[in-house]
């Protein structure tokens, strides 16, 4: 069986113990005394001599990197994943996927996405599910979402929306993403977002622990075999435990007395033994059926609902084992959607592409420069062979006299390509050069109102709260009338309950409404924090 330990043996070259070492410079020179400078005369100035005050507090300086510009905040932990059994191999030739003799290690990361590092973990926010799988055949990154959408189309848009969600630029407030004028802003200007705001107005967005919360890969990605034939794939975490939230009042209660609510529930099962566990499952579709849907599978708006195409489960994931060190492996651990591996490929998803761009580039910044995939949580475990050199934090001392191919004297690293390389999926690509969206992508209504209709009575009162109190902050009174008239084309009596509770008229009626008409709602009439 391939070893699930074999990450944890190469970071064992590199765990460093000094509970019981003697203090030393970065040289290597032994100190004895840390607590006064160097001084000229018992009451002087300090001396500029005084090597072992500057290295310590010139290291002191530079302790910080910038937080990650989106999913700041953060949990991880390691674990593995084994598959089953070996159905997926006549769709994909990635091992880690399809061999049951593999149990291959990995690390993930929780995180929620529009507070920064310090912010509490029990906000109603999107929680990010990125996990780094260290495989044979180099590291596969699944970086998605606890929900099965995204909020925009395309990547062009995602520093509009994040500079939407994020504190205001005035005054840095709220931290809180959906508690805003200029959230609300876009989502009223911007109806793609309306099925994600649905999901984050629910109590999806409240998880009661990363235990309990499923995890979703969104894009609808590609699956290659042997022969070359691609099959298109959407991932699925589902937790053993269940998936299980929060209520508001509990939210805010917990993120006062306890903002680490979630980092610890996690931290604290580990350490009691108390294994998480996920089954990945996918739903598979074949390429004669691209089109076979009323809605495009390019579209990360949009779900492929399990009554079309069920979810087949391919195996599990436990986390097992915390970290030892906060800043070397959670932070700086770098998740890239094109980290992939042979058998798994893109589509032309424009949100899929643009992250494909985005996330080495911003990790160059973070982590200081292009030799980060060398910390040692990044590495891979398969080897890693380039004609790269140089650069800032470079770790390898690389032998001979050549790095370039082709190469006849010596050294290099010949592409020679054998069964296990990457080979990027051939399809044709045919068209005018045109900055338009689809015509595919344009239905922006049909899926909210299927989430909506798909809630219990309960559900959809949660729904309608949540919708109170975070439109109700939002000052500017147009605005909360533009997502009312929105809110009417996915759900008349949503739409209706919600104007009711901040203050603007309910709308007329008989607007564009795609989906059925919903059971009356409990909460429809009962008027709560009314703003003018
Ligand atoms: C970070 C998920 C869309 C840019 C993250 C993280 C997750 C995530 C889980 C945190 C990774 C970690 O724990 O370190 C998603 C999902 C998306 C999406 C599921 C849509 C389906 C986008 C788009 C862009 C983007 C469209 C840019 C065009 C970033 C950046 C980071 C990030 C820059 C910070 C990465 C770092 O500093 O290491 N995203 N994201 N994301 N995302 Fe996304």
């Amino acid at each position: 069986m391939a070893n699930g330990d074999a990450k944890h043996e190469q970071l064992d070259g590199v765990r460093a113990d000094l509970t019981d070492t003697e203090l030393t410079t970065q040289q290597g020179v032994r100190v004895d005394h840390t607590d006064d400078s160097l001084q000229a005369g018992e009451r002087g100035p300090t001396l500029l001599e005084d090597f072992h005050f500057r290295e310590k507090v010139t290291h002191f300086d530079h302790e910080r990197i910038p937080e990650r510009v989106v999913h700041a905040r953060g949990a991880g932990a390691y674990g593995h994943f084994q598959p089953y059994d070996g159905w997926l191999g006549e769709h994909t030739v990635a091992k880690f996927l399809t061999d049951p003799n593999v149990r291959t290690p990995l690390f993930v990361r929780f995180s929620t996405v529009a507070g920064s590092r310090g912010s509490a973990d029990t906000v109603r926010d999107v929680r990010g599910f990125a996990t780094k799988f260290y495989t044979e055949q180099g590291n596969y990154d699944l970086v998605g979402n606890n929900f099965p959408v995204f909020f925009i189309q395309d990547g062009i848009k995602f520093p509009d929306f994040v500079h939407a969600v994020k504190p205001e630029p005035h005054n840095e407030i709220p931290q809180a993403a959906s508690a805003h004028d200029t959230f609300w802003d876009f989502v009223s200007l911007q109806p793609e977002t309306l099925h994600t705001v649905m999901w984050l107005m629910s109590d999806r967005a409240i998880p009661r622990s990363y235990r309990m919360m499923q995890g979703f890969g969104v894009h609808t990605f590609r699956l290659v075999n042997a022969q070359g034939k691609g099959t298109f794939v959407k991932f699925h975490w589902t937790p053993v435990l269940g998936s299980h939230s929060l209520v508001w009042d509990e939210c805010q209660k917990i993120a006062g007395a306890d903002a680490d609510f979630n980092r610890r529930d996690l931290w604290d099962a580990i350490e009691a033994g108390q294994f998480p566990e996920w089954e990945l499952g996918v739903q598979l579709v074949d390429e004669t059926d691209e089109f076979a849907f009323d809605f495009d599978l390019l579209d990360a708006t949009k779900i492929i609902p399990e009554e079309q195409v069920p979810v087949r489960p391919v195996g599990k994931m436990v986390l097992d084992r915390n970290p030892d060190n906060f800043f070397a492996e959670t932070e700086q651990i770098a998740f890239h959607t094109a980290n992939v591996v042979p058998g798994i490929d893109f589509t032309n998803d424009p949100l899929l592409q643009a992250r494909n761009f985005s996330y080495l580039d911003t990790q160059l910044i973070r982590l200081g420069g292009p030799n980060f995939a060398q910390i040692p949580i990044n590495r891979p475990v398969a080897e890693v062979s380039t004609n790269q050199r140089d650069g800032y934090g470079q770790q390898r001392i690389h032998r001979g006299g050549t790095s370039y191919t082709p190469n006849s004297l010596s050294g290099g690293c010949p592409a020679i390509g054998d069964s296990e390389v990457f080979r990027h999926y051939q399809t044709r690509v045919d068209g005018d050069k045109i900055r338009k969206r689809s015509e595919s992508f344009t239905d922006h209504y049909s899926q909210p109102t299927l989430f909506w209709n798909s809630m219990a009575t309960w559900e959809k009162d949660h729904i309608v709260e949540a919708f109170r109190f975070e439109l109700g902050k939002v000052g500017h009174r147009h605005v909360r009338e533009r997502v009312v008239a929105e809110l009417d084309h996915v759900d008349h009596d949503l739409a209706v309950a919600v104007a009711h509770g901040i203050g603007v008229d309910p709308p007329a009626g008989g607007t564009e409404n795609h989906g059925r008409s919903s059971p009356a709602l409990s909460l429809a009439n009962s008027r709560t924090d009314s703003i003018a």
